[in-house]
């Protein structure tokens, strides 16, 4: 089953304070928006990656793709404002596939096997996207005291990549830009237009790189990486 993916990499990583965008952060010797393409170069399900940028990058990213042979790349587009804007850009890049993902450029430890299962189920229900239980207690907190605390048992905190049939993702983007509403996924628009969202067991593996601490997760899930 063959599909697209768009990779949004046009943050700024600031919660990283890496003085940089954290996708040029270098793990073991290769920055971390190659770690990810990587994952879908060799992925022969795959027919085509489509970046997101900030145009001011352009040409460190185009760099980095043909120093480390990334050859799937269809398109580099620009980003915008917020992730969401910048996956709309993406979105509207894709050309000849009934499925699309889209994978944050600061997720570099996904498998090939949990793409194949999102491929599957989304191609089945629309969308699929994985997801792994919150294990902590989750309080609702108003001014550094308690609100309330949430009913653990049916929350699960989501992650990328979240496949979608592209019709479908795409009238959810057009909507929500219609409405100026912004999400904080991808499948958030699709619910929002009564689209049903099918979950995958995700991996707690699969982090998003987000503040200092996480690069030394990613040591440690590097140091112990069997690859499949
Ligand atoms: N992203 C994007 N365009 C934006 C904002 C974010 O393409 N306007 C991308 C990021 O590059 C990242 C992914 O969306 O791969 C997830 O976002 P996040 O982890 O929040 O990254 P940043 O926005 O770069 O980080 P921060 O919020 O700390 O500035
Ligand atoms: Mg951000």
């Amino acid at each position: 089953m063959m599909y697209e993916v768009v990779i949004p990499a046009a943050g700024q990583g600031k919660r990283m304070k890496a003085g940089m965008n954290k996708q040029l952060i270098e793990l073991r010797n290769e920055p971390l928006i190659v770690r990810t393409l990587k994952v879908f170069e060799n992925d022969e399900w795959c027919r085509g990656i489509i970046v997101v940028i900030n145009e001011a990058e352009r040409t460190q990213f185009e760099q980095l793709f043909s120093r480390f042979h990334i050859k799937k790349i269809t398109a580099v587009v620009g980003g915008g404002k917020e992730r969401q804007h910048s996956v709309y850009n993406g979105l509207r890049a894709v050309k000849n596939s009934d499925i699309v993902l889209i994978h944050d450029g600061a997720r570099p430890f996904v498998t090939i096997e949990q793409i194949h299962e999102l491929v599957n189920e989304a191609k089945e229900h629309g969308a699929a996207i994985p997801a792994v239980r919150v294990k902590d207690t989750v309080k609702k907190v108003c001014d550094q005291f308690v609100e309330e605390t949430v009913e653990r048992s049916g929350l699960w905190a989501v992650q990328t990549p979240q496949a979608f049939h592209v019709s479908l993702v795409l009238r959810a983007h057009e909507q929500a830009q219609k409405d100026g509403y912004i999400g904080t996924d991808d499948a958030s628009l699709v619910e929002r237009i009564g689209g049903k969202v099918k979950i995958v067991e995700g991996d707690y593996r699969n982090i998003k790189l987000t503040t200092p601490d996480d690069l030394l997760f990613a040591e440690v899930i590097l140091s112990n990486w069997v690859s499949s």
